[in-house]
């Protein structure tokens, strides 16, 4: 029986800018993110991680090419239900995180919560809390977030990240601005969530250790996927 397929792209394209200034970003890229599996996208500065990364959380549109997420095409649905579909089954974790540095831990893991709105204030304020102790910052939770070290901001973010319970989570150099441990540390408790939760995670890194401890290992260049291995 064929593994769960969580999201697939094919043959994606996607150009940027304008006249002299275009750039063909994606020249037909395609993948496929089965249930249970971390994959690794690597490649030099500019060869179209992060436009990839966008397209496939449905932040951008491609110019061709097609996305389903848990088998369901879904570039042809009008905003608001993409919206739902990036808040539901979608979590994010970008290199700059992006917290509200004035909220607390917590209020920045309920943010999505909250945009998604189907839980109760208790029960949101509940999960926040399981999810911070699950990142080890139970003593943390309501600490505004400039009042965290770099480290545990980005445990927030992971935090926040998985607040929806997503289906797939995308990470843009996560760990670009931890240190080595605490790189290490976030990239294990994602795979950990990954593997007992059976999501799937696609992470773009420039750490060639962390690369080499996903199942998968994307190259990219100049827009394309020219090579994937499996974990040695
Ligand atoms: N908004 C934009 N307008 C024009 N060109 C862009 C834009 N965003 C990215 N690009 C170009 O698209 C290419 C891919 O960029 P990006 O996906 O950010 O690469 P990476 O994340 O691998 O460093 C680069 O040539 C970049 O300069
Ligand atoms: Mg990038």
């Amino acid at each position: 029986m064929n593994p769960e397929v969580c999201l697939t792209c094919e043959d994606v394209e996607r150009f940027l800018g304008e006249d002299e200034s275009r750039v063909h970003a994606l020249r037909g890229v395609s993948l496929t993110l089965e249930a249970g599996t971390v994959h690794s996208v690597v490649g030099p500065s500019g060869c179209g991680k992060s436009t990839l990364l966008y397209i496939l959380g449905l932040l951008d549109t491609p110019d061709a090419g097609c996305i389903t997420i848990k088998s369901e095409a879904v570039l042809h649905l009008p905003d608001d239900q993409l919206a739902r579909k990036r808040n539901e089954l979608l979590g994010f974790i970008f290199q700059f995180h992006f917290l509200l540095e004035d909220f607390s831990a917590q209020e920045n893991v309920m943010i999505p919560m909250r945009r998604l709105g189907k839980l109760p204030e208790k029960e949101m304020l509940d999960r926040a809390a399981m999810l911070l102790d699950a990142v080890g910052l139970e003593s943390k939770r309501t600490r505004p977030s400039r009042h965290l070290s770099g480290g545990e901001q980005q445990r927030v973010a992971i935090a926040r990240a998985l607040a929806n319970d997503p289906e797939v989570i995308l990470a843009d150099e996560p760990t670009g601005n931890l240190d080595t441990e605490n790189s290490y540390r976030a990239f294990e408790l994602l795979q950990r969530i990954v593997q007992d939760g059976g999501k799937a995670l696609l992470l773009v890194t420039h750490n060639p250790q962390i690369a080499e401890l996903c199942d998968w290992v994307h190259e990219m260049k100049d827009g394309v996927i020219v090579n994937t291995h499996a974990r040695a």
